[in-house]
């Protein structure tokens, strides 16, 4: 028995700790996770009301096609149901791209550091990684676009970036769509659009006609839903076809899929889940700054953060006071946390911990 070779040196990605496991394994009893950019408001209250309404029904499959979902997603975002496709969230559409466009040996373009399952994928599909380093903790688009090569198939944009929490202007982004090759696929990810209030913040949408470009949101942040696993893409039409064409077929649970419908029509729960992001992250800069660390401006329900040589040893001492977050060394950012925006009394524990640490 022999693996597929471009499978051999796959690290897996490791995710941030559930709560379970770490009150299982510290014996604690209050623990909260501010480590994987999860919604701390919980799910949407209809969302939940549509998930119990749906349960009676799990003894049968799911819609494959997501009709509800993918009509009410049409509407919202006045595009055809054909220019969508929906995914075990957004992580699948990644997967569902990079099947459809990338073969082995390909070139894949992604930044360093930007969200690590592009390049884990991406590998698994036995393509080459070109990684082009951030500047200043910004996407350098214009190096992005000197990489390519006539082996390019696809590029990764993450808008905005997860670690980094900054965005792409659209000024960079129609200066690097301008000329790109017609036989590149530029997937921007905008898992954490629904954050961004900037006037120069591009909607990806804007290039999906013109541009080979698949534009990947999900449910699992601002919605609230990241245990259901809903995503979608947002493309041509031909583009879709191919991403369907490698899906599996009942790929979103009925639950999802109703939970999802329910999710987007909660507009109060949405600009509940806007405003505490927006108190949070100043709450967090206005503490960081008087505590004298380092971060960096965040247009997401997340802030990296820089504590020094300790940043491991910050996370295990916070880990036992039952405070989860994230350690950067997975992306090669040994000094730096990254902390997702919690309610309001976690922020506040979060802080007061901290600075036993740190001080
Ligand atoms: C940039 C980015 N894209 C995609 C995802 C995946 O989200 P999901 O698969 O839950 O939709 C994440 C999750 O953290 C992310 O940070």
């Amino acid at each position: 028995m022999l693996p597929r070779k471009s499978i051999v040196n796959v690290k897996s990605y490791k995710p941030g700790k559930p709560i379970e496991e770490v009150k299982r394994e510290l014996g604690l009893k209050d623990v909260i996770k501010m480590a994987s950019n999860e919604n701390p408001l919980g799910p949407s209250p209809r969302a939940l009301s549509a998930i119990r309404k749906m349960l009676p029904e799990i003894n049968r499959y799911p819609e494959g096609g997501c009709f509800y979902l993918r009509k009410a997603v049409a509407k919202r975002l006045n595009v055809k149901p054909e220019q969508l496709i929906f995914g075990n969230g957004s992580d699948e559409l990644i997967i569902l791209a990079l099947r459809a466009f990338v073969g082995e040996g390909d070139e894949v373009i992604v930044a360093d550091p930007t969200f690590l399952i592009y390049e884990i994928a991406s590998k698994v599909q036995g393509a080459k990684i070109k990684k082009v380093p951030t500047r200043y903790f910004k996407y350098d688009l214009k190096a992005m676009k000197q990489s390519v090569t006539r082996y390019t198939k696809m590029i990764f944009i993450a808008n905005p970036d997860n670690p980094n929490g900054t965005y792409v202007t659209k000024y960079e982004l129609e200066a690097f769509l301008k000329g790109l090759p017609e036989s590149v696929v530029v997937f921007i990810d905008e898992a954490y659009s629904d954050f961004v209030s900037e006037k120069d913040y591009p909607d990806g949408l804007d290039y999906i006609s013109r541009n080979n470009v698949i534009v990947a949101r999900t449910f699992s942040k601002s919605y609230g839903l990241a245990g259901l696993r809903v995503g979608y893409g947002i493309s041509k039409p031909e583009i879709i076809k191919y991403m369907d064409s490698v899906r599996e077929p009942f790929n979103v649970s009925s639950v999802a899929q109703a939970a999802a419908v329910a999710a987007l029509k909660d507009k109060k729960f949405l600009a509940r889940t806007k405003r505490i992001t927006q108190e949070g992250r100043k709450y967090f800069y206005s503490e960081f700054k008087k505590i004298g660390l380092r971060y960096i401006p965040s247009v997401t329900n997340f802030v990296l953060f820089e504590v020094g040589k300790t940043a491991s040893e910050a996370c295990k001492a916070l880990l036992k006071k039952g405070i989860i977050v994230r350690d950067m060394k997975a992306w090669g950012m040994d000094t730096f946390i990254r902390v997702t925006v919690g309610r309001e009394k976690e922020n506040k524990r979060f802080i007061r911990e901290l600075k036993k640490i740190i001080i």
